[in-house]
């Protein structure tokens, strides 16, 4: 699937994110694209609220590569906007940082991406909106399993297929 969605301000974010979380399968791995304030962690906030985590304790991992949530089952954040931390990935477990009982949040994906080969994913790109401070522009790819995602966030704008 392929779906592009308007996000008017950060409250339509946090609302796909709702969405998005409540239809992610159990293991879902999220690719998070954008540049600096794009609303990465803003989504990846409103995911986390609808797998019942507590979003205050939602924080870019800055200083650690992966943030562990407590929940129904544990959510997994990674960022990888540091070089270190791209690095680092590579001496990890697969278990440290893909999570083996629920979903993956990654931002800054691109350094986890051959190391995601034939795996599963869904990909959420940010963009900003010249002249527009509070709006983005979304776009979803993810294959079969993620098509509950599509049909969740389909009825938000209808924007795109
Ligand atoms: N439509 C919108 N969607 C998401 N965030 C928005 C929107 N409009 C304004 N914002 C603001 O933009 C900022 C996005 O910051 P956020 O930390 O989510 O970005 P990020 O992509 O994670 O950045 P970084 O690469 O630095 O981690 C927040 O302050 C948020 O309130
Ligand atoms: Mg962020």
């Amino acid at each position: 699937m392929e779906l592009s969605l308007e996000l008017a301000s950060a409250g339509a974010t946090r609302q796909a994110g709702l969405r998005i979380g409540q239809a992610l399968p159990r293991r879902g791995i999220v690719l998070l694209e954008g540049e600096l304030g794009a609303g990465k962690t803003t989504l990846v906030k409103a995911i986390c609220e609808a797998l019942e985590v507590r979003p205050e304790s939602v924080i870019s991992p800055t200083y650690t590569l992966v943030n562990v949530y407590p929940g129904p089952w544990p959510v997994y954040h990674v960022d990888l906007f540091r070089l270190e931390a791209a690095e680092a990935l590579l001496e990890l477990d697969r278990d440290d940082w893909v999570n083996p009982e629920g979903p993956t949040l990654i931002e800054w994906p691109e350094a986890a991406r051959p190391l995601l080969d034939g795996e599963a994913l869904l990909e959420v790109a940010l963009a900003l909106v010249e002249d527009a401070p509070h709006r983005r522009r979304a776009t979803l790819r993810g294959a079969g399993e993620y098509a509950a995602v599509r049909e969740a966030l389909a009825a938000l704008n209808g924007g795109g297929d």
